[in-house]
């Protein structure tokens, strides 16, 4: 597989277009890797530095595995949305109970700057180290988008996590 290195914001319009409809957050702690599917985030500037921006609720898998590794992949499809099988078991199971690298068959390509791998089926990648991170103020969501997502929802809230984008690039076969 090779890798084919690109600007961190060369293919900003795809990555912006395909995160509504669906892309990968990939994180790796103690030899486990796990993918899930995000709908929310924003490729950015801050501090001067390339970031990726995302939100992952506090009861996911993937939030006790970047306690425990604050580094992450951002894996993007180039031609069309996530195949169906990997949205489904990515979006849906949590790696607390399966083990989505097998259960939805994700091709492994390790990772360049950080110890957590890029995935081929979604081979646009972002790889990123948490600068900071943060809780969302609950006092200060405005109250129609609290009901919408916050009320009577035993998920938690999102935590916001700032990934400086160390290393971007397409895999290729
Ligand atoms: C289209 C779509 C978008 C999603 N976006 C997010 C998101 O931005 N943040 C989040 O915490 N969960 C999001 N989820 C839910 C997680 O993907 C889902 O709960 C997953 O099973 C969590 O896996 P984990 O427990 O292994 O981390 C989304 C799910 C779908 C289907």
């Amino acid at each position: 597989m090779k890798r084919t290195k690109v600007g961190p914001f060369d293919y900003a319009i795809q990555v912006e277009k395909a995160i509504p409809k669906g892309v990968l957050l990939t994180t790796k702690a103690d030899n486990k890797v796990n993918s899930m599917v995000i709908g929310w985030g924003m490729l950015g500037t801050i501090w001067s530095i390339p970031t990726f921006v995302t939100f992952v609720r506090t009861s996911r898998y993937t939030h006790e595995l970047l306690a425990a590794n604050p580094r992450f992949t951002i894996n993007v499809p180039v031609d069309g949305p996530l195949p169906r099988d990997i949205f489904r078991v990515c979006g849906t199971q949590s790696g607390r109970d399966v083990d989505k690298v097998s259960a939805a068959a994700l091709e492994l390509v390790e990772g360049e700057k950080v110890d957590v791998p890029a995935i081929v089926q979604a081979p646009l990648t972002l790889e990123c180290e948490v600068m900071y991170h943060t809780p969302l103020d609950e006092s200060a969501i405005p109250e129609d988008l609290h009901d919408r997502y916050y009320v009577q929802d035993t998920d938690g809230l999102h935590d916001v996590y700032y990934g400086r984008i160390v290393s971007s690039y397409l895999l290729e076969a």
